[in-house]
């Protein structure tokens, strides 16, 4: 028997006959505009110091101020459906994973059906935060996988740059702008999506919140005055919350599997925090060499924020066709994720 396939495929387990779905091409886009540790050392009172050893961020991409959300979705989309020899026609559903969509409706992905041409593709969004890519996957993956569409394009995309408050040093030097994209398919070849163990834990939901702009707060001048149209976070409770959750999905979707964290060639985290990385690697049993990190560059991109590294990874040949890789989320809601790709 081949070592790859010495796991367990979760869905086969459970009697699932069908097709299998993998991702076939990735892509990424970042904003040109880069603020420094040292440029924000400027506009709020922090340090190069305080932010490198609290978080590990050394900078971030922002976004230009005509340029949005659905305008870095479509971007990624492009690099990804280009490397997957993907013509828009043949796009028959566009997911977007964003807390940052371009307007509360329509949703962003039907702004990028339109930039891209993708004219018979069925398009929404996804609301589950720094989790959204990782959901957004799997909800591909049962379209895939129940026959319904052959080619489903999942983006991850952000402007978090909108909703953060410039003045507030406990959240400001901590966020990015940036897309990630993925086009998943049917291949004969390969076992692809695995397992993706998803959950929530809404009485936590004021940890990590932007309370104006919905049916509860509307807009208007009192709330913007009073900053409610701001992300806003309980950093110390996100960070405990975010450690157990990750661990425990990481845990969960390799059990579901039969694997152990050895046989996991690339481990890709939700890019929040070094200290947040560093805690569910040792917890998980996960070696230095096995995790893949660039917020240093980035910062946390939200629902970007796997989609990005994941893009990045690949492209460094850091996962290579047949390796497994375990990617593990935690966002506002609560929202946590994980899953096992057979690459
Ligand atoms: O993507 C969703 C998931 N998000 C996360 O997982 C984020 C989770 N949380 C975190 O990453 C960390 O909690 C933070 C990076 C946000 C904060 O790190 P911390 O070690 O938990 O710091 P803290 O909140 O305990 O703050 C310590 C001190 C405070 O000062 P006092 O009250 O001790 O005098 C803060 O005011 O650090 C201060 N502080 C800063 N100082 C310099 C907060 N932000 C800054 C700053 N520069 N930017």
């Amino acid at each position: 028997m081949s070592t790859q396939k010495q796991f367990t495929n979760p869905r086969a387990k459970h009697g699932f006959r069908g097709r299998t779905c993998s991702i076939i091409s990735v892509g990424s886009y970042v904003p040109e505009k880069v603020i420094t540790n040292a440029d924000l050392e400027k506009m709020v009172e922090t340090s190069d110091e305080w932010i490198t050893t609290r978080t590990g961020i050394k900078e971030r991409h922002i976004a230009g101020e005509k340029e949005f959300t659905s305008d870095m979705a479509a971007k990624a989309a492009l690099r990804a459906m280009q490397r997957g020899n993907i013509t828009p026609d043949q796009i028959d559903l566009i997911i977007v994973a964003t807390i940052t969509p371009d307007m509360p409706f329509p949703a962003t992905a039907c702004l990028v059906q339109h930039r891209i041409g993708a004219r018979r593709a069925a398009a929404f969004d996804v609301e589950a935060a720094c989790s959204g890519f990782i959901y957004a996957l799997e909800i591909g993956q049962q379209f895939i996988t129940s026959r319904t569409y052959e080619t489903v394009l999942v983006i991850g995309a952000e402007k978090l740059s909108s909703i953060v408050d410039w003045k507030d040093r406990n959240t400001c030097v901590l966020f990015g702008d940036g897309a990630g994209a993925a086009i998943l398919q049917h291949r004969p070849d390969a076992h692809g999506l695995l397992t993706a163990c998803m959950g929530a834990e809404g009485d936590k939901a004021e940890l990590l919140c932007m309370p104006g702009g919905g049916s509860r707060c509307p807009a208007t001048p009192e709330s913007v005055a009073s900053g409610l149209h701001f992300l806003r976070m309980d950093g110390k409770e996100t960070f405990k919350n975010a450690v157990i959750a990750m661990c425990t999905a990481g845990q969960e979707a390799l059990r579901r599997c039969d694997l152990d964290i050895s046989r996991i060639k690339c481990v890709i985290p939700h890019q929040a925090n070094r200290r947040i990385i560093d805690a569910v690697g040792d917890r998980l049993g996960i070696k230095p060499d096995q995790v893949f990190v660039n917020l240093d560059k980035y910062g946390n991109t939200s629902a970007a924020s796997v989609a990005i590294a994941l893009d990045e990874a690949v492209q460094q040949r850091r996962i290579q066709r047949g390796d497994l890789v375990l990617m593990v989320v935690f966002g506002a809601g609560l929202t946590w994720a994980a899953a096992v790709i057979e690459w």
